[in-house]
């Protein structure tokens, strides 16, 4: 089967699980295995360019990894802030908008600057979104997106009240979930946004997920019949 160019998802979310059992297998440390999931970011990224995906959504610290230990969170830090300085140029030159979800106000400052530097170093391109989900919680996202509403006085709201009051106002629901490492969870993604997603769960871990797994995955979506509740 042939990728058809007519039929690709707009926007991929991905949720990169398995970078701990990647690691753990070859004898290496937790945050070996997320620094190897750095890296299937850039090949992930290099492949929307190269399928003309115009957003792609990573899911890179949720609301409830704040549980895992400080050596692993720093870890992730460090990765992160790591990764916006040393690629900014790779984003400007491939005209790359980066975006973020979620309340960065927990983050270490340096990272926060790095990350408000990006996007606006970015804004003004549209080839391809590239959002980072961090310290991004679905059912956060809801919660204040209603205090939002309610804090601008609404009695009575519409599904675009609140699909504009989410932090993902600026962009198309994801019209394809991948999850890496076999688990079928959405483990609290983008809860109100994935209501009529296609879910993928190929059995990889994600520091293995390359271009070839990309190109299985969009194959699989175009297999996909799409009916948002209708009849074909
Ligand atoms: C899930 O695997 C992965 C995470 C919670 C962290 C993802 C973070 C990165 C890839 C690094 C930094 C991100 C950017 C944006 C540069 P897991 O640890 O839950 O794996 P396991 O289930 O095998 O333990």
């Amino acid at each position: 089967m042939k990728i058809l160019e007519s039929r690709m998802p707009q926007h991929i979310a991905i949720i990169m699980d398995g970078n701990g059992r990647w690691a753990i297998r070859r004898g290496l440390s937790r945050n070996l295995g997320h620094k190897a999931g750095v890296d299937a970011i850039k090949r992930a990224i290099d492949s929307c360019i190269k399928f003309g995906i115009k957003y792609c959504t990573f899911f890179a610290f949720s609301t409830e990894n704040w549980k895992r230990s400080k050596e692993e969170i720093d870890g992730i830090f460090s990765l992160v802030r790591d990764y916006l300085r040393s690629n900014a140029n790779y984003f400007v030159e491939k005209q790359i908008k980066v975006e973020s979800i979620g309340v960065l106000e927990p983050f270490p400052q340096d990272l926060i600057q790095s990350l408000e530097e990006l996007k606006q170093k970015t804004k003004q391109f549209n080839r391809l979104t590239v959002v980072f989900a961090l310290n991004y919680g679905g059912r956060d996202d809801l919660v204040r997106a209603c205090n939002k509403l309610i804090s601008q006085g609404k009695e009575h709201v519409t599904a675009e009240d609140i699909a504009a009051s989410l932090d993902t106002k600026s962009f198309p629901d994801p019209d394809f979930v991948i999850r890496t490492s076999g688990e079928q969870r959405l483990s609290n993604f983008m809860l109100y946004q994935m209501a009529y997603s296609e879910l993928y769960f190929p059995k990889i871990y994600w520091p293995a997920f390359n271009e070839k797994h990309f190109k299985k995955a969009i194959k699989k979506f175009q297999k996909r019949e799409r009916r948002y509740g209708g009849i074909k």
